[in-house]
């Protein structure tokens, strides 16, 4: 696969994507048909990405982290999601869904107990938002969250929550004022061993195998006040501030799926013969592979494109709601694009569990879904391109 230089890259920048890259390939690639078929979560890859600084890769290193860019963190994360979707997305909520949050919105106490641990690589992260009938609106949980002197007593039902099962720390968004409708939504971080706190079974799923998913369940959950993350009734401004930076992590992971299905089609395009003839000879099979990098490669732009307007952000305090949710839109489409073209190419063995790309396509299609889905971008650009609430 041709690379273009779109983006003038720092040698930190090369450094760190060809790090990714090489253990990507020497420690992923080997376990991962099989994680996939197992189900199992990878703990022990996870535990030596957070020794090289990938669990957290924008937090500062006085918090245990790289202390890199936004761009960083998506060339590294591109490289994992290349070889394998499901630890990519590990990857991704513990940066962006769970650090990120508490980097911009944790006091001092908070970020050293709570950030430290994931971005080291010795704990995982998880966030938990959605609920059984509350989805694309957020904004209508039911979980409560009551003040009781210097706690709170949490209580509800959370639902599709990465991690899940296995992680150690939480940021949970329960209401605080439910008549305040989204206003009175708070955040909290809860650790995985509070009393009251169980894990529902885990969801069975087409694809991103290895990635643990469940409910959480809490019942009379007590946590002290000082794990308040923002002021109460902040929770859902944090929420949507939160699935922004997230938003382009799920972006790259697509992008990563798509890369990994176009390279295996590309190939076997050149080598696979039909009717005399490698089948990208055939106009039918090479304009196939023309759309799909020319797809892949406008997912980058947009993608670099909004890594570029969440660090600038960090000094501006600006919004890149409508960047990220373009990023997502069109590359989790790419990827669902590329990887029924790479399936189509490899005909029958496309739809063999002999090649990885029956499991590309598998895992396509959440990106279409969580942390928004195509429709909830597509409104959040209409929103802000029309000025319209
Ligand atoms: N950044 C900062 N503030 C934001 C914001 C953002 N991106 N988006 C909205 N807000 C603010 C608004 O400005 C508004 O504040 P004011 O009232 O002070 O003006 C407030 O939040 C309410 O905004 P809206 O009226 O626009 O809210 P809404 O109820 O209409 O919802 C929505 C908007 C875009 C539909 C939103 O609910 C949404 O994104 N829904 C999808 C939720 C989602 O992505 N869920 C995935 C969960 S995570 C997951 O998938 C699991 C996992 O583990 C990976």
């Amino acid at each position: 696969m041709t690379e273009l230089p779109i983006y003038p890259l720092t040698d930190e920048h090369k450094m760190l994507r060809d790090a990714a890259r090489d253990f990507a390939q020497k420690e992923i690639a080997p376990i991962a048909a099989e994680l996939d078929e197992s189900g199992e979560f990878p703990h022990a890859t996870m535990k030596k990405m957070g020794t090289l600084g990938f669990m957290g890769i924008e937090v500062p290193e006085d918090y245990g982290g790289a202390g890199m860019d936004a761009l960083s963190y998506v060339l590294a994360l591109e490289e994992i999601c290349k070889v394998d979707a499901s630890h990519g997305v590990i990857m991704s909520v513990n940066n962006s869904l769970y650090c990120h949050g508490i980097l911009k919105f944790g006091t001092e106490e908070q970020k050293k107990k709570f950030i430290t641990p994931i971005a080291t690589g010795k704990s995982i992260g998880g966030y938990s938002l959605t609920e059984p009938q509350s989805g694309s609106d957020a904004g209508t949980m039911k979980s409560k969250a009551t003040r009781d002197g210097d706690f709170y007593i949490l209580n509800g039902r959370k639902s599709w929550v990465t991690s899940g099962p296995v992680a150690d720390y939480f940021v949970v968004f329960m209401m605080t004022d439910p008549d305040k409708k989204q206003k009175g939504v708070s955040a909290f971080l809860v650790e995985g061993n509070t009393k009251g706190l169980t894990r529902g079974k885990k969801e069975p799923k087409l694809g991103i195998r290895a990635s643990s998913t469940s409910e959480l369940l809490f019942e009379d959950c007590r946590i002290p006040v000082e794990n308040r993350l923002g002021a109460d009734g902040d929770g859902f401004k944090i929420a949507m501030t939160v699935l922004d930076a997230g938003r382009i992590g799920i972006a790259t992971q697509a992008l990563g799926i798509a890369e990994a299905a176009y390279e295996a089609a590309r190939q076997y395009a050149g080598q696979r013969e039909a009717f005399g003839q490698p089948i990208g000879a055939f106009q039918g099979t090479g304009f196939k592979i023309a759309d799909m990098k020319t797809r892949i490669e406008a997912s980058r732009l947009l993608i670099y494109n909004a890594a570029i307007a969440k660090e600038n952000s960090k000094t501006t305090g600006g919004r890149y709601s409508l960047e990220a949710s373009m990023a997502k839109l069109f590359a989790s489409e790419t990827a669902m694009f590329v990887t029924h073209q790479s399936v189509q190419i490899h005909g029958g063995m496309g739809y063999s569990k002999e090649l990885p790309v029956e499991r590309y396509f598998r895992d396509a299609k959440i990106t279409e879904i969580y942390e928004g889905t195509s429709e909830i971008q597509r409104l959040v650009i209409s929103r802000s391109e029309l000025g319209m609430k």
